[in-house]
Formats: C-alpha cells, sequence, structure tokens
C-alpha cells in the first residue's frame, strides 16, 4: 500500500442504520455541491488567493531550510520553539510521529537531529522548569508568530531575551531565530532592529495551514526529520484531490462524510483515535484545524449560522479504558475517525510465558502490533452494533511521507468543509475576543476604553461558594 486509504464502510445506513449513517444517495446528491465548491477552490488557488495549496511544491526552499539547519545543529544541541496554536500544533504532530518517543533524552549519535522542545503554553510552572533545566550556551530559541505580537508568545519570547541577555551577553542574538511576517507585527519591527536571522510565514496562509512552511519545517529539519519527503507526500495527496470527485478525492469524501452526518444524523462531535500514540497529536493538530476553521457564528453572508462539529481526541487502546464505554452506550452524538496503521517501524512479540493460565496465555505468539490493531477492529465492531458510525483512515506506516500526505488531506478537507457549511475556513473571529480581554486588562494602549468595560462586567453578578 503506497497511498492513504479512507475506509468509510461503517459510515453508510447498510452498517449502522438509517438514523445514524448515511446513504449512497445522500453522498450522490452532495456532487453537485461538491462540484461548485470544487471549482471556487480551484479558481482562488489559480489566481493565488489559497497559497496553502502549492506549500508541497516549496522543495527549493525546504532544501534552504535543510542547509540552515545543519548550520543551526552545528552551534547547538538544543532547539527550544516558543509559539502557540497553529506555531507550535505542527511542529509537535511532526516530532512526535517521526521522533524517538525519547529522542531528546537520547545521546546525539542516536538522535540524528538536535533536541528540540516545543513551549507552547504559558503555565509558569512548566517554563520555568524547561528554562532551568537547559544549557543555554547550546539552545537556539525559535521563536514563532505570525501576527508577531501573540500575547504568550511575547511574553516567552521577553523572559528569554532578558535571560539571554543577562547569561550570554554580548552573543545573545545569535541564540535566537524568528519565524514571523515578511513586514508586519512587532516581532519583525524587533528582528529588523536587531538584525536577528528570521525565517518567514508565506503571505496568505493562515496559523493552522504552516505546517509545510517555515514554522514547522525549520523544528522539524533540525530534529531530523526528512522534510523533502514530508512534502513529497503532500503532494501526492494533492494530486488525489484534484478530482472533484467525492468518491475519488479522499479530502472531499473525509468532509463530505462529516458533513452529512453532522448536519443530518446530528453527530455534532468528531473523535479522531489513532491506534498509534506516535500519532496522537495529529489528532491534536487536527483538533485546531477542524475547530478553528469551522466553528463560525456566520456563513458567508453574514447569517448567523451556528456551525462546526466538536472535534476530539483519543488514543487507542488507552481510551477503550477511558472513553469507550461513553462511545458505545453513550449519546449517538459521535463521528469516529480511526487512525490506523499497516507496519509498525519495529514490533514487539509477546513470549509464551504462563502457558498454564488460558486467561493470558492465549496472547503469547502474537505481537503488540496485531494486539493493538486487533483492538482496534474490535473497538469499531462494537461501535458499529451499537449504530454509532465510524471511519478508518488507514496508513502504510509512520513515517515522513505518509504524514505528508495526512496532513496535506485534512489541510484540503477542511477549506472544502468550509464550502459546505458556507463559513470562512480561514478566519478566527471568536478568538479575538479572549485577545482582547488579556491586552486591555494587562494595561495594554489603546485598550483602556474595553478595560473599563470588562471591569464592570466583571464586579457584577458575580456567584461564588
Ligand atoms: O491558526 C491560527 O491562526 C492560530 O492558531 C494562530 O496560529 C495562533 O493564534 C498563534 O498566532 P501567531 O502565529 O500570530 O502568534
Amino acid at each position: 500500500m503506497s497511498d492513504m486509504v479512507i475506509d468509510y464502510s461503517c459510515v453508510m445506513a447498510e452498517a449502522v442504520g438509517q438514523e445514524n449513517g448515511i446513504s449512497e444517495e445522500s453522498l450522490t446528491a452532495l456532487q453537485k455541491r461538491a462540484s461548485g465548491i470544487h471549482r471556487k477552490l480551484a479558481l482562488k488557488r489559480k489566481s493565488g488567493k489559497l497559497p496553502f495549496y502549492e506549500l508541497p511544491y516549496k522543495t527549493a526552499e525546504a532544501k534552504k531550510i535543510v542547509s540552515a539547519a545543519k548550520r543551526i545543529g552545528k552551534n547547538f544541541t538544543t532547539m527550544v520553539v516558543l509559539g502557540i496554536g497553529g506555531s507550535a500544533l505542527g511542529t509537535t504532530a511532526l516530532f512526535n510521529a517521526l521522533r524517538h518517543c525519547r529522542h531528546n533524552s537520547l545521546p546525539p549519535k542516536k538522535r540524528g537531529g538536535m533536541k528540540v522542545y516545543v513551549a507552547d503554553n504559558i503555565d509558569p510552572d512548566s517554563f520555568a522548569e524547561l528554562l532551568s533545566t537547559l544549557k543555554l550556551k547550546e539552545t537556539v530559541f525559535n521563536v514563532i508568530s505570525k501576527s508577531g505580537s501573540t500575547a504568550e508568545t511575547m511574553a516567552q519570547f521577553m523572559i528569554v531575551t532578558d535571560l539571554l541577555k543577562r547569561k550570554i551577553g554580548r552573543g545573545w542574538k545569535k541564540h535566537l531565530v524568528l519565524t514571523t511576517d515578511v513586514k508586519a507585527g512587532a516581532l519583525r519591527k524587533i528582528a529588523d532592529e536587531n538584525r536577528l536571522k528570521t525565517f518567514i510565514v508565506p503571505e496568505g496562509v493562515g496559523g493552522r495551514f504552516t505546517v509545510f512552511t517555515p514554522v514547522s519545517l525549520l523544528p522539524a529539519a533540525c530534529a531530523g526529520i526528512d522534510i523533502l519527503a514530508l512534502l513529497d507526500g503532500a503532494q501526492a495527496m494533492d494530486k488525489r484531490c484534484a478530482s472533484r470527485d467525492i468518491l475519488k478525492n479522499p479530502a472531499y469524501l473525509f468532509a463530505s462524510v462529516n458533513f452529512l452526518l453532522d448536519t443530518t444524523k446530528a453527530k455534532k462531535m468528531i473523535v479522531m483515535m489513532p491506534y498509534s500514540g506516535k500519532l496522537y497529536s495529529v489528532a491534536d493538530w487536527f483538533r485546531q484545524m477542524w475547530a478553528e476553521s469551522l466553528g463560525k457564528r456566520r456563513d458567508y453572508d453574514g447569517n448567523p449560522v451556528f456551525v462546526g462539529q466538536t472535534p476530539i481526541k483519543a488514543l487507542g487502546a488507552t481510551d477503550q479504558h477511558s472513553q469507550v464505554q461513553l462511545y458505545v452506550e453513550g449519546p449517538f452524538d459521535k463521528v469516529f475517525c480511526f487512525l490506523e496503521v499497516g507496519e509498525f517501524s519495529q514490533d514487539v512479540a509477546i513470549p509464551e510465558e504462563f502457558k498454564e493460565l488460558p486467561g493470558v496465555s492465549y496472547l503469547g505468539g502474537h505481537t503488540l502490533a496485531r494486539l493493538l490493531n486487533t483492538e482496534k477492529r474490535g473497538t469499531q465492531y462494537a461501535l458499529t452494533k451499537n449504530n454509532r458510525p465510524s471511519m478508518t483512515i488507514k496508513l502504510g506506516e509512520v513515517n515522513a511521507h505518509w504524514l505528508g500526505q495526512l496532513l496535506y488531506m485534512l489541510e484540503v478537507a477542511t477549506a472544502f468543509a468550509g464550502g459546505l457549511y458556507r463559513v470562512d475556513p480561514f478566519d478566527q473571529p471568536g478568538v479575538e475576543f479572549g485577545k482582547e480581554y488579556a491586552y486591555a486588562m494587562l494595561g495594554r494602549r489603546g485598550f483602556e476604553e474595553k478595560r473599563r468595560e470588562f471591569e464592570k462586567e466583571k464586579s457584577e453578578g458575580r456567584r461564588e461558594v
């Protein structure tokens, strides 16, 4: 198998019943709209308005990133990424999928790349703990912010700059690499004024669509990930996504199935459940992609619509012992998307111990991969028997090429789903309110009036026990 496969048999009405599954006819009936959306996306792409589509083909830039990563690796052993949301989740997904699960603790030769930490939160305990364990002389900080003003990232950046100035002294600038907009934002201004090394977030590519840009490619290359193979996988998927036929285009199929289940069968939640620990962070990345892109109050024409499926992440087999009871017997409000791996890069044989005990001896002679994939099939079987729709995305292996296919498919699916829901999948107006609150309450200039409003509301109607 060299192409990613989506098995959607178990979302169909034949498998889970009319009430919870979709019919062949409903998919066929959607094709006319799908063709219209396809045309619009293709036109926008052609006119350069959707640059995320072209990122897999930026191989010359990727080669430059590989060379830059090699240079960085000669001077430093460790990279700390400072970024949040789209500026962090792609990197974490790549790193956790494609590097050894103890990468940062391995000796350099076995590691095959720099240590990479992603500091994507401002929890003071964990950030202080991370900083206190770094060898600063060997550490480079990759500060990533497209807007160049996100409070969390800027706060981390200020803390790190101060630390570097105090502990490193004159050479502090060498320890910073900034990834930001080519001209806008405070981070760009700081970079230009201090002549700091920068990488560019391409114009028109929103945070959550940046996994194939320097935002994720630079730290990935520094960690030793084959970023050209990643782009190669994305290119292969782009070719498959050229079809307007929802039964041939995996991204359109994924979006259409979820859209129909959400809007006609009340499946308001999608649970992404990899049966692979390495792919767990892909579910995290997808959570942001699906939620921030499609969870919208207004449609294209400004009408209130309040749409969007809630993405949830779960891990097989771990969450069989935590969530699956609810999934199998609780409310009929979810669709499940399993990620299944054909060949694990290593397998572990289960030895034939305790032969006299039938309760455990049946396991002997099998392998962990067999056990895991059998458990996946068992969970899916239980869901199907209980009329819960599910699909499986099958990857041959967990490697850069397969991951490139998967991530790109989910990006295109999101763009297409925006068309189905008639919302803009590339904005996130709902995130702004929380940002404004923080700006106002922390005293950012220009937000004085907002602060007065917030303080008034805060003092009214408080209930506490
Ligand atoms: O997808 C998005 O646009 C967001 O999640 C952003 O990536 C996130 O808010 C961080 O923004 P920035 O990169 O501007 O710091």
